[in-house]
């Protein structure tokens, strides 16, 4: 997979620009707060996806104007494609190949990436939260049914948790309750089998990765901790009893306190924990493992190499780990956003832009 082309048009402090890649390695240097990440947010959108910025998507949108347009040429499952992509009060449209609008995460797994950024360096000691979202980024891409899945989840845990807080004491809200857990019991199937799947997968190749960085001294273990589902069984009845027997909690916390929405990827690193005892070159070591296996297993499933888009990590990591990275990156395309003009001196195969007050220019 490689983007070809992406013009830009009220894109944050994106006024215009027209973005033409290398095949390879694409550096875009430039100060603080310039826009470079903006510009890889506008490519990551493509893939359907929410930003990775967890932010509105109305945040995106230039201030003072109505909507961002992206068009963007790719060449994807053997053939160049295009996505003409918008961002207005609508929320994230897209129409591909000149086909008609439709939401943009209808496209997702047509066009993918891989981002890593220096808040992915918070993903081992950070909150359930970001793992699960590190997950779910991932497969929302790799699965349009999973994206499916988890966005009815969501909604049913919305309206669970809306009930739960409005009907203490309602007897009425139990046969609501009921029906809502059956359904989360069965949603919570199809999220919890793909995760575990997933995690396995990801468990097999950041293990390798982890071995590789840090010396074989190390082993780095992944797991998928449910809270639902012991076994491999993934049966719904099973679901529903485990949500049924967290029901006075439930109503106590006033929102739903079992399923997948409280899921975690447990890392361990040499036997323990590495939420509670990994050091910071270990997290980092352990990011760019997780990182390095995402790619891989796009790779493997869509038998396409995914883009990979790198905001700012490399100056987080040191020269060994920094030359690691981008002896892995094979023959994926790669854009790199970077401050340091000494790491940019040193990529004399890249192509180099750079970005000032919104406005990008070939060096
Ligand atoms: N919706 C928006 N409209 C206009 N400017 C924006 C918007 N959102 C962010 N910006 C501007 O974008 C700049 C930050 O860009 P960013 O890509 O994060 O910088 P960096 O080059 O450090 O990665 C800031 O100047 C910010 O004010
Ligand atoms: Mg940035």
């Amino acid at each position: 997979m490689r983007l070809i082309s992406e013009k830009i048009l009220n894109f944050r402090n994106i006024a215009s620009a027209e973005f033409v890649p290398s095949e390879t390695v694409t550096v875009i240097c430039g100060e603080n707060g310039q826009g470079k990440t903006n510009l890889l947010e506008s490519i990551f959108l493509l893939s359907g996806a929410k930003s990775f910025r967890k932010v509105k998507d109305r945040e995106m949108i230039t201030k003072e104007e109505e909507f961002s347009v992206i068009d963007a040429l790719f060449f994807a499952g053997q053939r160049e494609q295009s996505f003409h992509f918008t961002i207005s009060d609508k929320g994230r449209r897209a129409s591909l190949n000149h086909g008609s609008e439709q939401k943009a995460s209808d496209f997702a797994g047509t066009f993918c990436c891989v981002v890593f950024s220096p808040d992915h360096l918070e993903l081992v000691k950070g909150t359930p939260s970001e793992r699960r979202r590190f997950l779910d980024t991932a497969l929302c891409q790799l699965s349009p049914r999973y994206l499916n899945d988890l966005r009815n989840y969501t909604r049913l845990i919305q309206q669970k948790n809306t009930l739960l807080k409005d009907a203490r004491g309602i007897a009425a809200a139990f046969d609501i309750l009921d029906i809502y857990d059956r359904q989360l019991a069965d949603n919570a199937v199809g999220i919890s089998k793909a995760r575990r799947a997933f995690v396995g997968q990801l468990d097999l190749v950041s293990r390798e990765a982890y071995a590789s960085i840090s010396g074989k001294w190390e082993e780095m273990e992944l797991g998928y901790q449910s809270t639902l589902f012991d076994s491999g069984d993934f049966d719904p009845e099973e679901a529903y009893k485990r949500i049924l027997a967290a029901r006075t909690d439930d109503i106590r916390a006033g929102f739903s306190t079992v399923g997948p929405h409280r899921d975690d990827l447990d890392m361990k690193i040499n036997g323990d924990p590495a939420k509670i005892y990994a050091s910071q070159g270990q997290q980092r070591t352990a990011v760019l493992a997780l990182k390095l296996a995402e790619a891989e297993l796009f790779r493997q499933k869509l038998e396409e190499e995914p883009i990979l888009l790198l905001d700012d990590v490399l100056s987080e990591l040191d020269g060994y780990r920094q030359e690691f990275l981008l002896k892995r990156l094979g023959r994926s395309q790669a854009i790199i956003t970077c401050c340091d003009p000494n790491f940019v001196e040193r990529q004399t195969d890249a192509k180099v832009f750079r970005m000032h007050r919104g406005v990008l220019t070939e060096e």
